[in-house]
């Protein structure tokens, strides 16, 4: 049986095992609130690197303390926290897994409560609480949360300035690849946005200036990395609203990026704009897959397909018909966190990706294969 799934794929000098990727997940855990990763990141990272995945990244990862979505989110803008992100690295690459991280810049969407534990879920979490004031490229609110400010010149250069910074750490703490996050209406995104743009200086107007950021971001984390260090960018490729970032402003970025060297971009959508009444994400199976495969088709950059991609099948078939070069696999690692050992098994790969001490317990699979 053809494997595109199963087969390798190298991006400058990185070359991951599979095309079974886990996206960043943001697991709100850090309960010290000092972006340190703790045992429990370990275990999470460590068991999908156990579970077959070719690379994993981390979620969501602050470049500074006011980028965190919660204050439970990890951190990467002192040692303390690259010295805690090596253990996790170690272990994802015992397993055979590339490491990746993404990161993050949370802009007016920071500042919240965390999803669990906390009255309000998601709100803007108030000061007396640890909150603090959020920024973005205008003084638009997202849907109820605060109001951020908007950034000014030298508040732009101290966030590119951090994405570098928390880059050069990453690269020290081991990791294979890292992922700048521009998707999801955070910092990024909302620069990319004219609904959250409305900035009439050199990084507001038209696509270019919207983009501006973004590609100051992407240059100078490329000059700071090793040049065989892949960059990838996580982007949403429509807002799915009237008059938003929508995919021929994607298709133009993407060129850009590429341009700019990047390597690969994930494809996403949403987070920037709440819908209109009865308006709808067409949320299903795949259902982000056709702006993959039209980045894909429209410019030179690889990218990887995500959402509701919960099956080796379903996984295999995107890669098959050259929807994407990489599918990621998020809830569905959450739900079975060995998805890729099954995945292999499931397309008859040769059950070399289990690990020895599990092969009793796929011993039937494997004779099948
Ligand atoms: C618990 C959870 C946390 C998430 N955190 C992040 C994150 O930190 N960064 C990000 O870009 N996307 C995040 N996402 C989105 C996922 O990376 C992924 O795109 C989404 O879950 C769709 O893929 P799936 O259907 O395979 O889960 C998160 C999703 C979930 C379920």
């Amino acid at each position: 049986m053809s494997q595109h799934l199963l087969a390798p794929i190298t991006l400058r000098d990185l070359t991951v095992r599979n095309r079974i990727w886990v996206p960043p997940m943001c697991q709100y855990s850090v309960a010290a609130g000092d972006g340190v990763a703790t045992d429990y990141h370990l275990m999470h990272y460590g068991s999908f690197a156990r579970g077959g995945a070719g690379a994993v990244i981390l979620e969501a990862t602050g470049v500074v303390p006011e980028g965190r979505i919660a204050p439970q989110d990890l951190g990467l803008w002192d040692d303390a926290q690259r010295e805690a992100l090596r253990p996790i690295v170690d272990l994802i690459h015992s397993f055979g897994a590339a490491a990746g991280i993404q990161l993050a810049h949370a802009g007016r969407k920071a500042s919240t409560e965390p999803e669990w534990g906390t009255p309000h879920p998601g709100a803007s979490l108030a000061g007396a609480d640890g909150g603090w004031e959020t920024v973005a490229p205008s003084a638009i609110a997202y849907d109820q949360l605060t109001e951020p400010t908007a950034l000014d010149e030298a508040g732009i250069d101290e966030v590119v300035e951090a994405f570098v910074a928390s880059a050069v750490r990453a690269v020290e703490a081991g990791f294979d690849l890292i992922e700048i996050h521009a998707a999801h209406g955070y910092l990024l995104h909302e620069f990319l946005s004219p609904l959250s743009n409305q900035r009439t200086d050199s990084y507001g107007g038209e696509l270019a200036g919207r983009a501006r950021l973004l590609l100051r971001v992407v240059d100078a984390v490329r000059g700071a990395v090793p040049v065989g260090m892949p960059l990838l960018v996580r982007i949403s490729a429509t807002e799915w609203v009237e008059g938003g970032f929508d995919l021929d402003q994607a298709t133009q970025v993407v060129t850009w990026l590429g341009e700019h060297g990047v390597d690969m971009v994930d494809v996403s959508s949403g987070g920037n704009a709440v819908l209109p009444e009865g308006a709808e994400i067409p949320v299903g199976p795949g259902y982000q897959t056709p702006l993959a495969a039209h980045l894909r088709e429209h410019t030179e950059m690889p990218v990887s397909a995500v959402g509701m991609l919960d099956t080796p099948f379903q996984a295999e078939h995107v890669l098959a018909t050259g929807q994407a070069d990489v599918v990621r696999v998020g809830r569905a690692f959450l739900r079975e966190p060995n998805w890729g050992l099954d995945a292999a098994l499931a397309l008859r790969g040769d059950g070399e990706i289990v690990p020895p001490q599990y092969r009793r317990a796929f011993r039937q699979a494997l004779r099948r294969g």
